[in-house]
């Protein structure tokens, strides 16, 4: 089953509790949650402070992707928050065992990020931590981009590598997922959509959740 995580990217900020109550009501399965820093992405966007206030309207799986340096500096801030998966890029991390085994200290979920232009090595040697995969299927940093197309090989790669070694690891995409490239996807072994522009942005969220997991059973 193809889980949806609709990313508040896209939301509207002065509604924040009300947009996720809505994409909670439909059942949207986690809620993601990108964190940028301004360094390692252009973009600034939010912190803990906003995490721990939405963890007291919402019981959604908290999916929170740092789009920051140094993550190990705010990993135990975002477990005490209320993530309940916290993924780090490997671009960002010169120890990445330390930091994966730092995020599974706090007894959350580890997620490992590799940008558009990234390999996915050292997924042998950091396995045994990990329990999500995500694949960036745009540039870090903005919502609303085009889908890059050269990804599908690489969610492919990373599908059949998984169902070798560790099944149960979540493959999610970001970026660029909406109608159209949800069934793409899929096809290649991604089993999480996160969708920003294409569920806050759109006039019914609640429907736009509805349509892209029918777009996701193809
Ligand atoms: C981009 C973020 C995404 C973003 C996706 O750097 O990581 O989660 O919200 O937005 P869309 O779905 O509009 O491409
Ligand atoms: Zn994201």
């Amino acid at each position: 089953m193809v889980k949806i995580a609709p990313s508040i990217l896209s939301a509207d900020f002065a509604i924040l509790g009300d947009q996720v109550r809505a994409v909670e009501e439909v059942g949207a399965d986690l809620l993601h949650i990108d964190v940028m820093d301004g360094h390692f992405v252009p973009n600034i966007t939010i912190g803990p402070l906003v995490v721990r206030a939405l963890r007291l309207v919402s019981n959604m799986v908290f999916d929170v992707h740092l789009m920051i340096e140094n993550p190990d500096r705010y990993i135990n801030e975002f477990a005490a928050a209320g993530a309940d998966i916290i993924t780090v890029h490997i671009e960002t991390c010169s120890h990445l065992h330390r930091t994966l085994q730092m995020i599974k200290q706090t007894g959350k979920k580890a997620g490992l990020a590799f940008n558009p232009a990234t390999p996915p090595g050292s997924l042998d040697y950091v396995l045994p931590l990990l329990d999500l995969i995500l694949v960036m299927t745009v540039n870090p940093g903005f919502g609303g981009q085009k889908f890059i197309q050269q990804m599908l090989p690489k969610i492919k790669q990373i599908s059949q590598f998984l169902k070798e070694q560790k099944p149960d690891v979540l493959l999610e995409v970001d970026g660029g997922i909406n109608k159209e490239t949800a069934c793409g996807v899929v096809k290649a072994g991604a089993n999480v959509l996160v969708a920003g522009s294409a569920v806050f942005g759109a006039a019914d969220p609640s429907a736009a959740v509805r349509a892209l997991r029918q777009a996701s059973c193809c």
